[in-house]
């Protein structure tokens, strides 16, 4: 089966940052699937910009080492290849003077009527330049666009500076907040699955839900990051945007459309009921954990400290948070939050667990029951799964089964997971919101994170050590077995 194509028309896409990482890894192998697949018209243009001298062939050298290293053998084939390097060509220019500024605006001089993205996959330190340039060089047409990645501020002052900075160039409909979680496929699927079925939508508030889990866990340690990581942190890094926006997703109210305003509408209203942490209560909701080195298969991994060099930095590489909103509809209903480096197994998952049954009238013989669960999977093996009781087959007697209604997306759809930013990167070429972060939810999920970033920085405990390959420092599991529950290991759920 394969997926349906919207074509876009054509466009221009200046990427900043074209040497980068996020270009190498995600943009041009991304930009490639969705040409692979006939979706990018044959006119459309992708210029690389960055500091570095290159001449065209070379940037195009250098997108094919990237498309080697990160595409699937069998889509490279020569003509395929040769048709997306040929829409590939490369100036040079610096965020912060107006060297090869003239070339940028010579290259795009011909496509005045058409659709144009910036792409701005550099630090935040030069959102403010480029857009400046941008607006004193006149490259900002009427379809101009610009995506902004994250970090989107270290604070919620700096994030408001950042974007009084963007805002003065780009109108707030032309700016394209990207988090790349809400272009994941199985994160999409939380709306279909909420909105587009009537099961679950009766079921979906504290009178049925026990409690939310959210986890987002990754094997992988800070690797060649640290520099950019010890400024951040897991909670900037991963809570304020991306666990922050599934929180939203799962929390928020039916939109009256699926029109971008009234999504961001929606999840807007969860941020902002979001109970902000008190300062005496940040001990028992918020435990901050720091990766310890640990065996691996390959020998002995070394801990974050001894990857950044540096052993006083207080920098979390874990985050395990209760969360708790003001609402009707989620009153005493807590949402647990974690995530981290260096744990046991790399998942991303959303746990619903509803309420136990009121009254059971089976005999103790048949086994305890436990309260059924809808587990969200976002990756790897992407997926929902519904676990029910059910009676064990056989004779002698009833005894109950916990298993999973089981659906995997791969062996439902037969199709490639298409990658998160192939979906983002076509829908700011249409034109579509829907899935980027508006400037007040940026505020509210700040507004949020911010206090607790403060008690942090009060605060002269350092974060809590956790072994590599674990699930976190046992405070973490404290924060859940204190309200007589447990976090849900991924193989069990
Ligand atoms: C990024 C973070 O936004 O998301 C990284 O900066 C993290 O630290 C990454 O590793 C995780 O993304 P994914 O798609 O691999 O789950």
């Amino acid at each position: 089966m394969s997926a349906r194509i919207i074509p876009v028309d054509p466009f221009d896409l200046v990427v900043f940052g074209a040497t980068g990482d996020l270009a190498q890894r995600k943009l041009i192998p991304a930009l490639f699937h969705r040409d692979e697949q006939g979706q990018i018209p044959a006119e459309a243009e992708i210029i690389g910009t960055s500091r570095r001298p290159m001449t065209n062939d070379e940037y195009r050298a250098f997108a094919k080492t990237a498309l080697v290293a990160h595409v699937e053998p069998e889509l490279l084939r020569p003509e395929t290849l040769a048709r997306f390097l040929g829409r590939i060509s490369y100036v040079q220019a610096e965020a912060s003077v107006d060297d090869g500024w003239p070339m940028l605006e010579q290259a795009l001089s011909d496509h005045q009527e058409r659709v144009r993205v910036f792409y701005l996959a550099v630090g935040p330190a030069l959102f403010g330049p480029i857009c400046e340039r941008l607006g004193s060089h006149n490259l900002v047409t009427e379809k101009s666009r610009v995506v902004v990645e994250k970090p989107l501020g270290k604070d919620g002052a700096s994030a408001d500076a950042l974007n009084n900075a963007i805002g003065k160039v780009f109108p707030e409909p032309a700016i394209y907040r990207i988090d790349h979680y809400l272009g994941k496929e199985t994160v999409q699927n939380l709306m279909a699955l909420r909105f587009a079925n009537a099961l679950f939508e009766p079921l979906w508030n504290g009178t049925h839900i026990d409690h939310v889990q959210i986890t987002v866990a990754e094997t992988l340690g800070v690797e060649g990051r640290a520099g950019y990581y010890d400024t951040s942190g897991a909670l900037r890094d991963m809570v304020q945007n991306h666990i922050l926006q599934l929180l939203c997703l799962v929390a928020m109210e039916l939109p009256n459309s699926m029109e971008a305003n009234a999504v961001r509408d929606e999840k807007l209203k969860v941020l902002k009921s979001l109970k902000p942490i008190a300062p005496a209560d940040m001990d028992q909701l918020v435990v901050r954990g720091q990766y310890k080195g640990g065996p691996s298969t390959n020998g002995q991994l070394p801990g974050y400290l001894e990857e950044l060099g540096d052993s006083d930095s207080k920098t979390e590489t874990f985050v395990a948070l209760k969360a708790e909103m003001n609402s009707w509809r989620w009153a005493n209903v807590p949402f647990y939050l974690r995530t981290g480096k260096r744990l046991g197994e790399r998942v991303s998952e959303i746990v619903v667990e509803f309420k136990s049954i009121p009254f059971n009238v089976f005999k103790a013989s048949a086994g305890a029951l436990l309260p059924n669960r809808l587990v969200i999977r976002l990756q790897p093996d992407e997926g929902v799964k519904l676990w029910l009781s059910v009676k064990e087959p056989g004779p002698g007697g009833l005894r109950f089964k916990y298993v999973p209604l089981d659906m995997s997306f791969a062996e439902a759809f037969m199709t490639r997971q298409p990658e998160a930013y192939e979906r983002l990167l076509m829908d700011v070429v249409r034109g579509n919101q829907t899935l980027f972060m508006r400037r007040d939810e940026v505020a509210a999920a700040w507004r949020f994170v911010d206090p607790i970033l403060q008690a942090w920085k009060d605060s002269s405990e350092p974060p809590k050590p956790y072994q590599s390959g674990s699930w976190g420092p046992t405070a973490a599991i404290s924060l859940i077995e204190r309200d007589h529950r447990t976090w849900y290991e991924p193989q069990s759920s």
